[in-house]
């Protein structure tokens, strides 16, 4: 079966009247359980962002925008305009590090307090939130035409399968539809051009493992899942011709906040002559800040270190891997340097990591 299709995106609309409400793919329970998720308050969306029920950068930003709509629609009860502005900055900060949150909830937030009347800033609220979602959408497909071109040309020099690592999910789960990273793979495919997807298992929430081995698979691509430290014996080896990874962040300079191992995985491209590409949205872009070094990286719990998900007799439990006293650091995120990135595939085109050329594309 085929997920990636009209009914099964990341987040969609349910027809409840009079106002709709959103379902989203449990992500914690897959590869093992398929289950969908309801949300239908501001509350649930908020839970949904800081449990990972749903999680990849921009589909964050879509459930915000959500989130912003319940949370408008909410007001129309308690009529406090205190309360609204409170639970808008509580759903911004449900997670710190993609930056598509804080920007989708401000521009949904903003543009329903442009009208007046609580009706008119509730269907406001939701026309910008599917405004959102489609623009996600468009942008993964042109992600993905800009960057297939970096797969047809390895593959026009050597008529070989194309062979691509990948770190985190950044595929349809993350997005609403095609992806960041993965959306050029899934064009190539579409073109019939022969290419290997080499997954990281990216410890400790697996999202490679669990998500884009699922997507992998389900969509039929050739792949392999590897642990996290193989990449840079297998870039060593000649097995790899390019790596694309997903973004969470973006600084001016160039800079990229990305799942943690990200860095590493630039390094070893960086010393094997290996392009490293980032593919992103420019809702992906802060042009607040100057460099990586002003990025907020989110330190997430110890229980992420110390356990993992088991699926045993048809159950997830989790399973000790780890004295529970031992001493933890956990970040969730790690930030390459604009130097080791070769190019940014975005829906605009393919850039150079500098602040010229970010700014003459996207700002
Ligand atoms: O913690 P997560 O799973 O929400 O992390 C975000 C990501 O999925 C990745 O960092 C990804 O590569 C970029 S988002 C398309």
């Amino acid at each position: 079966m085929l997920y990636r299709n009209e009914k099964f995106t990341s987040l969609w609309e349910n027809k409840s009247k009079p106002y709709p409400q959103i379902n989203i793919i449990d992500q914690t329970l897959l590869p093992f359980v398929f289950s969908i998720i309801k949300l239908d308050s501001s509350d649930k969306a908020i839970e949904s962002i800081k449990n990972m029920n749903l999680r990849g950068a921009p589909l964050i930003g879509v459930a915000g925008a959500y989130a912003v709509y319940f949370a408008v629609l909410e007001s129309k009860s308690h009529k406090d305009e205190r309360i609204l502005r409170e639970k808008i900055k509580e759903i911004s900060e449900a997670r710190p590090t993609a930056v598509n949150l804080e920007w989708a909830v401000n521009k949904t937030f903003d543009y329903s307090q442009t009208f007046s009347g609580i009706d008119a800033q509730i269907n406001a609220a939701l026309e910008c939130s599917r405004a959102i979602r489609q623009d996600e959408i468009n942008n993964s497909l042109n992600i993905g035409l800009n960057g297939v071109e970096f797969i047809e040309d390895i593959y026009s020099r050597t008529c070989k399968p194309v062979n691509i690592l990948t770190h985190c999910n950044a595929g349809w789960l993350a997005t609403i539809d095609y992806g960041t990273a993965l959306a050029p793979i899934y064009v190539a495919q579409e073109r019939n051009i022969p290419v290997r997807l080499w997954i990281d298992e990216t410890r400790p929430r697996n999202q490679g493992s669990k998500l884009t081995a699922w997507e992998a698979y389900h969509q039929k691509l050739d792949y392999k899942l590897i642990s996290d430290n193989a990449g840079g014996q297998l870039m060593r080896d000649g097995k790899i011709d390019m790596v694309i990874v997903g973004a969470d962040r973006i600084a001016s300079n160039g800079d990229v906040a990305n799942k943690v191992g990200t860095y590493l995985k630039a390094l070893a491209a960086k010393d094997n002559d290996i392009p490293f590409y980032v593919a992103a949205p420019k809702s992906t872009f802060d042009f607040n800040i100057e460099s990586g070094n002003d990025i907020i990286i989110e330190t997430r719990s110890d229980s992420e270190i110390f356990y993992i998900d088991a699926f045993i007799n048809g159950e997830y439990s989790k399973v000790p891997i780890a004295l529970e006293n031992s001493p933890t650091e956990n970040i969730g995120f790690d930030v390459t340097p604009s130097r080791l990135v070769s190019n940014i595939i975005t829906e605009y085109g393919n850039i150079y990591p500098n602040a010229q050329d970010i700014t003459k594309l996207l700002k």
